[in-house]
């Protein structure tokens, strides 16, 4: 018997040469600022994430689901019971019906959604328009899917879509534009105005939607208007939802798109490849709790009084406040207080002040830096107040 053929010993034990995939992605600059916040002991406002726990009544439900012994695969778009809860609300909010059979599915989180959506419908030389300030994953999924990312920005210091620079970006190759609102990092909330504006301008075009609205319920001045709302605009968009972020509960990972049934079939082909299926006692619990709709109903005002409490605090510091008309993000411009670039002055108010914040530069391709930073204010009341004390000696 021969043996097999063994690469040379000097090969044998050399991961082989790879190019990356995605060169200009690194360490996200939210793992960075969460690190140092822990090896400083500096009050962490940077990553969007609650440091309270979610209503027992959910963690109850979903344990009840893993007991009842829904634990294995669900149907591959997710549980019916909460595709059929899902849809009732979008109806209820919004006045459009999406059927829970072919129009909606359970997601791995927005991240996976937004991934998967652009996966379906963009091809190599395909363009997909981006507004910025934007979320970190946008740029590296499009990127993944052979497209090429056009960057526009939303208007320097008041972060509003600016439509003619939209237009302008928009050519026979666009295959799809990136929104969102409620808006990370800004905290701007597009009024129906806006809407009804990308719908005209989107009209003529074969330009798909992909509707971030992962903050829908946390609006604080006028009301959220999904891409649901305007037939124009759901005739093309896939709307993309967080359980995380609406329950407090960033770390499980489920959420929800919705989207025409054409355009759904094409989504379902890549989700069942790419994760199948979205763990089911999660789904089944959370189509229970979503049977009462006071938890998100009441959501705005809990998170208005968090807005309201730290911008009071900051409104006796050097730095500007921005508005904070939705999300749980409050932007502020530090020029008062520093000349160090936004990201400087992040390590430099972690380390010296105990405070973590984002720079806004994180969010833009070539880092545009308008000397302004990022807090997440979706923290307890002594978190805020804690930070404000700090932030109150700079
Ligand atoms: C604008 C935006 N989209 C999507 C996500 C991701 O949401 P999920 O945790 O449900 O994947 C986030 C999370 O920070 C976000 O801010």
């Amino acid at each position: 018997m021969s043996a097999l053929p063994s690469a040379p010993a000097s090969n044998a034990a050399a991961t082989p040469h790879l190019a990356t995939k995605l060169p200009g992605v690194g360490t996200t600059i939210f793992s960075v600022m969460s690190a140092l916040a822990a090896e400083t002991g500096a009050v962490n406002l940077g990553q969007g994430f609650p440091d309270f726990d979610c209503d027992p009544r959910l963690v109850q439900a979903v344990a009840d689901a893993m007991r009842a012994g829904a634990n294995q695969y669900p149907p591959m778009a997710g549980v019916p019971a909460l595709r059929e809860a899902v849809s009732a609300k979008i109806e209820a909010l919004h006045g459009h019906r999406y059927s829970a059979a072919t129009e909606i599915t359970v997601t791995a989180g927005a991240t996976q959604a937004i991934l998967t959506a652009i996966l379906a419908v963009v091809r190599p030389g395909d363009e997909v328009i981006v507004l910025e300030p934007c979320y970190d994953s946008y740029v590296p999924n499009v990127e993944l899917a052979g497209g090429t990312v056009v960057r526009v920005p939303l208007t320097p210091g008041s972060f509003r879509p600016d439509f003619a620079r939209i237009a302008a970006a928009t050519t026979p190759r666009t295959r799809a534009l990136i929104a969102n609102t409620p808006h990370n990092p800004s905290a701007t909330v597009w009024t129906r105005d806006e809407m009804l504006q990308l719908q005209a301008l989107l009209a003529p075009t074969d330009v798909l939607l992909i509707s971030d609205e992962v903050y829908e319920h946390m609006v604080f001045e006028g009301e959220h208007h999904s891409a649901a709302r305007f037939p124009g605009l759901a005739a093309r968009a896939f709307v993309v939802s967080s359980f995380g972020k609406t329950f407090h509960v960033t770390g499980w990972k489920v959420g929800t798109v919705a989207a025409p049934a054409r355009l759904m079939e094409e989504f379902r082909k890549v989700h069942q490849f790419n994760v199948f299926t979205v763990n089911t006692p999660m789904q089944v619990g959370l189509a229970e709790y979503l049977q009462d709709p006071s938890p998100y109903r009441e959501l705005p005002a809990f998170y208005r009084a968090k807005r309201d409490l730290f911008r009071a605090g900051l409104a006796a510091t050097r730095l500007r406040l921005l508005p904070s008309e939705g999300s749980y993000f409050q932007c502020v411009d530090i020029t008062a207080v520093s000349d160090l670039s936004e990201a400087d002055f992040c390590q430099w108010l972690t380390r010296t002040h105990g405070v973590a914040a984002i720079p806004l530069s994180a969010f833009y391709g070539d880092g545009t830096d308008q000397r302004v930073v990022r807090f997440c204010f979706a923290k307890k009341d002594e978190t805020l107040h804690a930070a404000l004390e700090r932030l109150a000696r700079l």
